[in-house]
């Protein structure tokens, strides 16, 4: 029986509130702008003008107190705004786990997206509440707001995955999300412009 003598916490409760998107007690919260998201947009001019301007806030995630360490699991709350960067969907950066291991999103309220590329596979699952969409070990994840409100989701991940962020900027993520009249549209990653 392994001993785990440096447990850094004792078990405790957690509420969860789906409406609110908010874990309780808080941990660490994270807040992304536009200026965050650099070499992600394919339209770079669009991104700029947008970091020049308001350098709206494009996603906040809110963490449980549960140590992101080896054996623990802990928890966060992403939050995307709606909106577009020369057309693309508002989207997270995106990560690989450089110790590939999984990861579930249970989407809470909105509409989104879950991108997956593992550098040559593309996969994509819608989310609408109560969707968990399931990450397995080596693919690379990003969220994306599909729709006209905030779209919300809760992840849950080994404490020791961590976030390759530039694992995204050097593979891409496989397709772009584009906005279109009658709601999304997948397309070819390619390079910025
Ligand atoms: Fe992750």
């Amino acid at each position: 029986m392994q001993s785990y003598a440096a447990t850094p916490i004792a078990p405790f409760a957690i509420q969860f509130d789906a409406a609110a998107a908010t874990l309780s007690p808080p941990g660490p919260t994270l807040e992304r702008r536009m200026s965050d998201l650099e070499g992600l947009f394919a339209d770079r001019d669009a991104w700029q003008k947008a970091v020049d301007g308001d350098n709206p806030v494009v996603y906040r995630v809110q963490s449980s107190p549960v140590p992101e360490i080896d054996r623990e699991l802990p928890q966060s709350i992403t939050t995307i705004e709606p909106g577009t960067t020369g057309g693309e969907l508002w989207m997270t950066k995106g990560h690989q786990h450089p110790n590939y291991q999984g990861e579930i999103y249970l989407a809470l309220h909105g509409t989104g997206g879950l991108l997956m590329f593992d550098g040559d596979r593309v996969e994509w699952v819608t989310m609408a509440p109560g969707t968990i969409g399931y990450i397995p070990p080596g693919w690379a994840h990003r969220s994306i707001n599909i729709g006209d409100e905030p779209y919300s989701m809760l992840a849950v991940y080994p404490g020791g995955a961590g976030h390759d962020y530039n694992w995204v900027l050097e593979h891409g993520m496989g397709n772009r999300v584009y906005k279109t009249p009658n709601g999304f549209e997948l397309r070819p990653y390619g390079g910025l412009s």
